[in-house]
């Protein structure tokens, strides 16, 4: 990956970028072998099991829009979601949101790009618990 690539999709998305010749041509970047190591999913939690429900973001969809919300609580900065991501198929940054835990919830909005079909990657970043990932289509 170049490093204006790794750059534009942002630290978790050139995460994700450089899963791909790891999984294969086709091969679902959510399934990989890294998946439940490197980074954590609802079906893949790794040594995280406890904390599916509250790390796993939650993606909703409606009008051109996503939301995605993360149900963690903030406790200051001792333990808080950072922030969110959220990616297009290709793993470029459709938009970002970093959160501050004295007056934030784990939730951002984003518009996706007119006309997008395809699947989208939320990423959630738990300063304790790591980067978790959820996919959905749009
Ligand atoms: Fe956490």
């Amino acid at each position: 990956m170049k490093r204006r690539d790794f750059i534009r999709t942002g630290v978790a998305g050139g995460l994700l970028t450089g899963l791909a010749p790891l999984a294969g041509a086709g091969t679902d970047p959510l399934e990989s072998p890294l998946a439940g190591g490197v980074f954590y999913t609802a079906a893949h939690p790794g040594r995280w099991a406890r904390k599916v429900g509250g790390h796993a973001p939650r993606i909703t969809t409606a009008g051109g829009r996503v939301k995605v919300v993360t149900k963690h609580g903030m406790h200051g900065y001792k333990h808080y979601i950072v922030k969110h991501q959220l990616l297009d198929a290709d793993f470029k940054l459709i938009g970002e949101r970093m959160f501050d835990p004295d007056k934030d919830e784990a939730e951002s909005e984003y518009a996706l790009p007119a006309g997008y079909k395809g699947r989208i990657y939320a990423l959630s970043l738990c300063n304790k618990h790591d980067l978790w990932v959820t996919a959905a289509e749009v």
